[in-house]
């Protein structure tokens, strides 16, 4: 049993049932023992792989999609690249660099905001990232962004990392899942009284933590001069989640209950109640895969095959192509999710989505 577990168990048995979003923030979050606070989850030697850790062109890539925003703005004399969630500062590494190489006067424009709540992974991020810009600021919260300049705003693979709760249907009725113990052991069981939930699904799911995050941050970026937004998550277009939460460790799904701070807990995001929250006149959300093609991901892929100096580096670059876009892939699993203010023309990547609702 891991030292997690016990803990919790514990916790449980003196003072009740918890949440399974109570539940979730303690895998992920408790100090020390959280998944995300020890460790380093990503990687092939970790428990899974997100697009930038694939690939660098991904990360190229919405890097020339920053330097385009950056345009669209007006070319400002100073603007902030907000990353949330950055892991291990990949992401963050070949954005950079493309920037650098397409548009340097965009990279002497930029001032830096990473926001990560795991003080261990903003550890790795500042090793990575050393001397990259002469401003970067770390924040454990969004609430220490600025968001008084030009604002572009960067998320992968966050959203689901929002602890999430469940409502059971029984009856017509929709009940809380809480966990509980027995014969230490975890386990899913109800509440005595049904809550008010609006789905025909036999299990849904809500994240409050998520959905208060994505309030702030509309109110962020509608504070700024000029905001755009990229999220980036495995989700649907839909309003409500089914039952999608899952443990992911070495790459295999197991139980919530196995291995407490040891498995990543994820759910699918329902974008179409994101874009709700942030707005539906600033908001468009579209695969991943057209997203990528629009902004020009195949043309990369090209060149940097025929640059390719190896069979494994070909073979490399062909297959981490084949998983972002095909749509049996993270192509159409993965959604991507565009924002951007009323002062902004429309983004690049979307342009399929504007000119569908015209
Ligand atoms: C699945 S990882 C994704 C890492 C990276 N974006 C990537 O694509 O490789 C989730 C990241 O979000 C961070 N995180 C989780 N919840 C957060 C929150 N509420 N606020 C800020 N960062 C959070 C984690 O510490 C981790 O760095």
């Amino acid at each position: 049993m891991t030292a997690l577990k016990e803990h919790i168990i514990r916790h449980i048995e003196e003072n009740g049932p918890i949440s399974l979003a109570d539940y979730m923030g303690m895998c992920l979050y408790t100090e020390d023992e959280g998944y995300y606070m020890h460790g380093m989850p990503f990687g092939k030697d970790g428990d899974f792989i997100t697009a930038p850790e694939l690939t660098p062109l991904f990360g190229e890539m919405l890097g020339l999609w920053v330097a385009a925003t950056w345009q669209q703005m007006g070319a400002p004399e100073s603007f902030c690249l907000v990353e949330f969630g950055p892991g291990r500062g990949t992401l963050y590494t070949d954005m950079l660099r493309a920037i650098g190489k397409a548009l340097p006067q965009c990279l002497n424009a930029l001032e830096g905001h990473l926001v990560d709540i795991s003080p261990n992974l903003r550890q790795h991020q500042q090793t990575t990232l050393q001397g990259a810009l002469p401003t970067i600021k770390w924040h454990s919260s969004i609430a220490d962004v600025p968001f008084n300049k030009p604002t572009i705003v960067i998320g992968n693979e966050l959203l689901d990392a929002f602890p999430v709760e469940q409502y059971e249907q029984v009856d017509g009725k929709y009940y809380q899942r809480l966990v509980t113990t027995e014969n230490d052991t975890l386990k899913l069981t109800r509440a005595d009284e049904p809550s008010e939930v609006e789905s025909l699904a036999e299990v849904t799911e809500q994240s409050p933590a998520m959905e208060n995050f994505l309030a702030e941050l509309r109110d962020h970026l509608e504070r700024a001069p000029q905001a755009a937004a990229l999220l980036i998550d495995y989700g649907s277009e839909k309003a409500i989640a089914g039952e999608t939460l899952q443990a992911l460790r070495k790459h295999k799904y197991e139980g919530i209950f196995d291995t407490p701070g040891q498995a990543d807990l994820t759910w699918h995001i329902p974008f179409k109640r994101v874009c709700d929250i942030l707005g539906d006149t600033h908001s468009v959300v579209t695969d991943m895969a057209l997203f990528l093609t629009e902004i020009g991901y195949n043309i990369r892929a090209e060149q940097a095959l025929r640059a390719a100096r190896t069979p494994e580096e070909k073979e490399h670059i062909e297959a981490t192509t084949h998983r972002l876009i095909d749509p049996n892939q993270m192509g159409a699993h993965f959604k991507v999710l565009g924002w951007c203010s009323d002062n902004l023309k429309q983004l690049q990547g979307f342009q399929h989505c504007y000119a569908d609702s015209e």
